[in-house]
């Protein structure tokens, strides 16, 4: 079983979450002394904000320091977390926000209740062929649970992040989806910045997720099956 942390903000000065190269080598050190495998970098894009070609010119040259740096471990991804918007499907290269080698986009929620619109374009994403992996859906169960079990129930599959297991209420609610279905596909640190108090959660997850775990790392696996890894 491979370890997958499928949600960081590790790409070196893409977005808060990494200022340079230094605080990515550091990031990269704390993953790979908890021995996590893979990492997917996903940085924000935000719509009103991003064309996606100058976004994913910016990820490619972040890319280019890194591999020139890297050690050998974890071996890294290149996606996004993509703020859902309305229409989102009509910016011109969309299909590019997924992650490197796959048709796997992960999808940021807004903190809001959902409009059609919002539903529509994640229908349109289904209907063609791509995964939408809903980041951080335990951040939604409060602000518009009923959204989240609309996007499953289309098709939609889920990511959890670490640290909502340490919370009593969404960790109740994570276990109630593992128990029902199999929509909770991948598990994320949401690394941001290099505190490695940080990534405790991440580290301690398997704990709680017992054998829900490596049922959550396979099924990571199997979206990860032909993504770009260096
Ligand atoms: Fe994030």
């Amino acid at each position: 079983m491979s370890v997958i942390d499928f949600h960081s903000h590790i790409l070196p000065g893409i977005d808060h979450g990494c200022a340079d190269i230094n605080e990515c080598m550091a990031q990269l050190d704390i993953m790979s002394s908890n021995l996590t495998d893979i990492a997917v970098a996903t940085p924000h894009f935000y719509p009103h904000i991003h064309k996606v070609n100058t976004f994913r010119e910016a990820v490619d040259s972040s890319v280019l320091e890194l591999r020139t740096k890297k050690q050998s471990t974890p071996r890294i991804c290149v996606g996004a977390e993509v703020l859902l918007c309305e229409g989102l499907e009509s910016m011109n290269e969309f299909s590019n926000l997924c992650i490197s080698g796959t048709k796997c986009m992960l999808i940021e929620l807004p903190t809001h209740a959902l409009k059609n619109g919002h539903f529509d374009t994640i229908e349109y994403m289904l209907s063609n062929g791509y995964t939408v992996l809903l980041a951080h859906i335990d951040r939604y169960f409060k602000i518009c649970p009923n959204d989240v079990d609309t996007l499953i129930s289309m098709g939609a599959l889920a990511q959890i992040n670490a640290d909502a297991l340490f919370h009593h209420s969404s960790c109740k609610r994570i276990f109630k989806y593992l128990e029902q279905s199999e929509c909770i596909c991948a598990l994320g640190s949401d690394l941001h910045g290099s505190k490695i108090s940080s990534y405790k959660h991440f580290v301690k997850s398997s704990k709680v997720l017992k054998e829900y775990y490596q049922a959550i790392m396979s099924r990571a696996e199997v979206l990860l099956s032909d993504a770009e890894k260096f």
